[in-house]
């Protein structure tokens, strides 16, 4: 066998977790064979920032090359970073206020209808500076990426003017270059009709989709709407993502988040990537998104940080074939956690799904509602050296020894960025 040379080389993990198997992508109902477990395994990565081999320690023989550098991850699970495809990271102000409002017994609607919630975020985004949004979406990143985040998406919509939702893609944009973490953005100018616009919604939609959405396709890769009561309807959304479509902006829907509108199933419809929310999906939604093949981005985090009872059937979605995902769906006022650590506990407390499910959804199913399965979500030949080591010996562990991060060390493309 011809020798590899590596720069980087993990080795002796007692779970070396590769998520590549025989198995098509998205992963449909995930069972323990889908994590693609080596005991004692190694992962070994080149100067590429790319995967050049992965097995059991000592049966490959790799050299190190001049300057490269040997981790031992000894009684520690090694993992694909995570994925995160469901975010809101750049906006101004703060909603503590509101959050104690809401503890007191108002809801998200209330106090969105009595001009909280996003319409406030919006005015404090309107007058930040850009070096304000940058830096306080920046330490997020960090944050983040501690957590052992390695691939991140991201949306406008705190802007919800043609001027300031372009400013929030180009600081999305600017963010990918600047930080370690792969960064994919998204258009979200239909997250809510802005309040100059409340008498006039039909001349705003035409403002997307006739003066935005142009040019967010030079600047984003999807294209969202917040299909809800309250913000966009059924119809509405449909007009916006296939006018998307046209733009080269990639469909994604925030859909059955507070009530069952039909949102799934219009994702079904136009083959949306994915359908992000669904605590409110019917049956009709479930049977179209798995005939579809759309990814459910499920958000537990932002139930329980609004204190809800009701999350998303993550089970029935599992059992009827819908590739299931998870996401922080970090943003300014529904959710503050930068660890998909947390909200994989959540996912296995609150929606009963299995470790293993947890898993397969941060890593290999994320990284496919975002497009980037070549790149990211598992590990193997030819894809980006994104690795985290865990100071758990077993998997199961991540998600059920809760609200610590266990990860000790990232890697980014072949490059240690936190230890
Ligand atoms: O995904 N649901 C709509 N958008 C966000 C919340 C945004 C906000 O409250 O600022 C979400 O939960
Ligand atoms: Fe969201």
């Amino acid at each position: 066998m011809s020798e590899i040379f590596a720069d980087l080389i993990i080795e002796h993990a007692a779970q070396l977790l590769t998520l590549n198997t025989s198995k098509n992508r998205p992963v449909l109902r995930p069972v323990k064979e889908d994590l693609g477990i080596i005991e004692d395994g190694f992962v070994a990565i080149d100067d590429t920032g790319c995967i050049v081999a992965t097995g059991k320690t000592g049966d490959i023989n790799i050299s190190l090359k001049p300057g490269g550098r040997r981790i031992s991850a000894r009684g520690r699970v090694v993992m694909p970073g995570f994925v995160d495809p469901h975010s809101h990271i750049v906006f101004g102000g703060s909603r503590i206020e509101e959050i104690k409002m809401r503890l007191s017994g108002k809801t998200y609607l209330e106090i969105q209808e009595a001009g909280g919630g996003i319409n406030f975020t919006v005015s404090a985004t309107r007058r930040a500076s850009e070096e304000e949004l940058l830096n306080r979406a920046g330490q997020v990143i960090s944050f983040m990426l501690k957590h052992g985040t390695t691939t991140l998406e991201t949306k406008s919509g705190y802007g919800l003017n043609k001027e300031v939702e372009i400013k929030m893609l180009h600081i999305i944009n600017e963010l990918n270059k600047k930080h370690h973490m792969d960064i994919v953005s998204t258009f979200l100018g239909a997250h809510l009709v802005p309040k100059e616009f409340l008498n006039n919604r039909n001349e705003y939609i035409r403002l997307l989709i006739e003066e935005m959405m142009p040019a967010a396709g030079e600047v984003a890769e999807f294209c969202d709407v917040f299909c809800e009561k309250g913000a966009f309807s059924v119809e509405e959304a449909r007009k916006i993502l296939l006018a998307g479509k046209s733009c080269r902006l990639l469909p994604r829907i925030h859909a059955e988040q507070l009530s069952c509108i039909g949102g799934a199933e219009l994702a079904g419809e136009i083959k949306a990537l994915s359908a992000d929310h669904l605590e409110y999906i019917s049956r009709e939604g479930i049977c179209s998104m798995a005939a579809n093949g759309v990814v459910a981005v499920l958000l537990p985090g932002a139930t329980f940080f609004m204190n809800l009872d009701r999350y998303a059937p993550a089970r029935t979605m599992i059992e009827e074939g819908v590739p299931v995902a998870l996401a922080t769906d970090y943003n300014a006022g529904s959710c503050w956690t930068c660890s998909m650590q947390m909200i994989m506990s959540l996912a296995c407390i609150k929606m009963k799904m299995t470790p293993e499910e947890a898993i397969v959804a941060s890593t290999v199913n994320a990284a496919c509602a975002l497009n980037r399965d070549s790149l990211a979500g598992t590990l193997e030949k030819e894809k980006h050296g994104d690795v985290i080591i865990c100071d758990v010996p077993d998997y199961s562990l991540l998600p059920f020894y809760f609200g610590a991060n266990h990860v000790v060390t990232v890697i980014k493309k072949g490059k240690v960025v936190f230890e």
